[in-house]
């Protein structure tokens, strides 16, 4: 047993979440975490809602509504998404919390009290009628790199290079079309070229990476640049230093907040379970954590925050860049053991866009289809190593032709005719080599299936269990109980192992579709929890803040990642169908609801 850190992309509450994102963070590090679980290890599996920074304040000016009521309305939705959705999470909390605040603070002044957080002059844009300052995002312009005439002050959405506002061609505010003023402004630069060295050998150390994050983390180390980490703007964690703790127009930027939201995540994790040190299994590189190992789950546009800004952190708190220093009380902190990063998802053919209705939230989804036949899609058909795309016809042939024609089917017919002729799981007599063939394959299916979703291949994994099922229902044919009712000790027999088979099938399947196992767990005469779930609790901040739902649960309970012997004579019942047949006209109904200008 060891202990596993599952370190999940944090969503931002700035809307609802449609497939796509779930695709690159929930459902992977879900089916991971709830695999080695089962696997027998520690898991802690920590996230929560990105509530900081420009784009939640945008959205807010645009609603009309503070950034802390938006923040409060999505991170409510968000919850209640993971929630449908079944993600197993220990903590799914938000960056608003009075214990998030205290970690970021102690972050920051650590690296600062080491040197790696350096204070420098720049110049920042504000608007010359109110005088407010306005964030990189709010400005548009010409890109001087590639021409394209509406870069935003931050980044070119064309070339994809970062800028800074001050050099676009003809700067404009978004807000109302002035041109901005450029004036002195004093920020703080973490000190990213300190770390080349150190960030360079553990890169070289890892093992196992997808091949093209490996390489696009190690490309980023060729251009290390001091990068401002402070921003003036009004929400936001604040600068727990002398002369800056209490100005209301400066904050931390809100990617340097949101990657120490894994640790302070553990952390408060660790405070509400009643042991507040428990934390450091997870993340103490000298003892208690030494060996613990921490996956991270995100899209490809975090690579370079987590495969170079949050180890930097780290290795600055900890003491270990070029400047050296002392860890903080915290104590030296383990860097992840892996970046796993997916591609993107498309919608048919196009990026989704919330604005040109080029999307399908969770929540909608959820509304009208089951939270498995999504998880099945995404495991078999996702994003996992390149970028691939959700089509309603494709989504309906997985659900008809696999789930429901392949799996459901397996279950539905074993389980019905031996409820049928026996009432019971019938005994065995004497195995054949079919028997004995089938039974063998869907064990030595175990290591098999869990190896793959251990090293992130979790498609080849739901495949080669998917295989399993199709042996299984090749089987069945092939034996046609049906046809043995003048040999009830045969037919029982062959009824004996496809109900064994069934029953490693659907533990192999289990991480996958967790929702369908309890179910099937239920229709195998099964009692207790065979897939635990997440709930929504409502709780007290623990440093005095408002209230707020977060998502826990209890996973100690659960099916073990082995063949589990079924038990004769345990009675059936007829089975009531387990996964749903889709009509296909939703195709259609769906391709509707999409942006009609097509
Ligand atoms: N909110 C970011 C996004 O949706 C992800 C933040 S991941 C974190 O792209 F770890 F940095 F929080
Ligand atoms: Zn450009």
């Amino acid at each position: 047993m060891s202990h596993v850190l599952a370190a999940v992309a944090w969503p931002y509450a700035n809307g609802p979440r449609h497939i796509g994102h779930v695709s690159g963070f929930g459902v992977p590090s879900d089916v991971f975490s709830r695999y080695m679980r089962m696997a027998g290890h520690d898991v802690l599996m920590v996230s929560g809602t990105d509530e900081h920074g420009t784009p939640i304040q945008v959205q807010a000016d645009k609603e009309g509504v503070t950034p802390r009521e938006l923040a409060d309305r999505y991170n409510r939705v968000i919850v209640e998404d993971l929630h449908g959705l079944g993600l197993s999470y220990d903590l799914f909390t938000r960056t608003t919390t009075g214990n998030h605040y205290a970690v970021v603070q102690e972050l920051f002044e650590g690296l600062h009290r080491n040197g790696y957080i350096v204070p420098k002059v720049t110049m920042g844009a504000i608007s010359p009628s109110t005088g407010r300052t306005l964030p990189d995002r709010y400005i548009e312009g010409t890109c001087p790199i590639c021409g394209y005439d509406s870069a935003r002050g931050d980044q070119c959405d064309n070339c994809g290079n970062q800028l800074d506002p001050i050099d676009l061609i003809n700067p404009r505010s978004k807000i109302n079309g002035e041109t901005p003023q450029f004036v002195e402004t004093e920020h703080f630069f973490l000190d990213l070229p300190a770390f080349a060295q150190a960030l360079g050998k553990w890169l070289d150390s890892r093992e196992g990476w997808r091949p093209n994050v490996l390489r696009f983390s190690k490309n980023l180390l060729d251009d290390l640049q001091p990068r401002a980490i402070t921003r003036d703007l009004e929400w936001g964690v604040p600068i727990p230093l002398e002369g800056w703790r209490d100005r209301a127009d400066k904050r931390i930027y809100v990617w340097f907040d949101a990657v120490i939201g894994y640790l302070s995540a553990s952390i408060e994790w660790a405070r509400r379970s009643g042991d507040p040190e428990a934390w450091r299994r997870w993340w103490a590189a000298d003892g208690e954590g030494e060996e613990a190992r921490g996956y991270y789950f995100m899209g490809k546009d975090n690579i370079v925050f987590h495969s170079v800004i949050w180890p930097a952190l780290l290795l600055g708190y900890s003491g270990e860049g070029d400047r050296g220093g002392e860890p903080g009380d915290l104590g030296r902190l383990n860097l992840p053991t892996e970046v796993v990063s997916s591609e993107f998802l498309t919608m048919e053919g196009r990026k989704f866009s919330s604005s040109r209705q080029v999307v399908i939230y969770v929540r909608d989804f959820l509304d009208r289809y089951d939270a498995d036949a999504l998880r099945y899609f995404i495991a078999v058909a996702g994003p996992e190593s390149q970028d691939t795309d959700f089509t309603w016809a494709e989504f309906l042939r997985r659900n008809n032709d696999e789930l429901v024609a392949g799996w459901g089917n397996l279950v539905n017919r074993s389980v019905s005719m031996a409820a049928k002729n026996f009432g019971a799981i019938p005994p065995a007599a004497e195995l054949t080599a079919e028997d004995r063939a089938l039974l063998e394959t869907a064990q030595k299916a175990f290591p098999h299936v869990g190896g793959l979703i251990e090293k992130h291949r979790q498609k080849q994994a739901i495949t080669e269990a998917m295989r399993v099922v199709g042996e299984a229902n090749k089987y069945l044919s092939d034996q046609a109980p049906w046809k043995m009712k003048d040999d009830r000790e045969r037919m029982g027999t062959v009824l004996h192992v496809a109900l064994q088979a069934v029953s490693d099938c659907n533990t192999l399947l289990t991480p996958f579709l967790p929702h369908s196992a309890q179910k099937v767990h239920e229709l195998l005469g099964g009692t207790g929890v065979h897939a635990p779930m997440p709930s929504i609790v409502q709780v007290e901040d623990l440093d005095g803040g408002p209230s707020y739902p977060i998502l826990t649960g209890d996973y100690s309970a659960g099916a073990r990642w082995e063949s589990a012997p079924i038990e004769a004579g345990r009675t059936l019942a007829p089975p009531k169908p387990v996964f749903r047949k889709l009509d296909p006209s939703i195709v259609e109904e769906e391709l509707a609801r999409l942006d009609p200008g097509k």
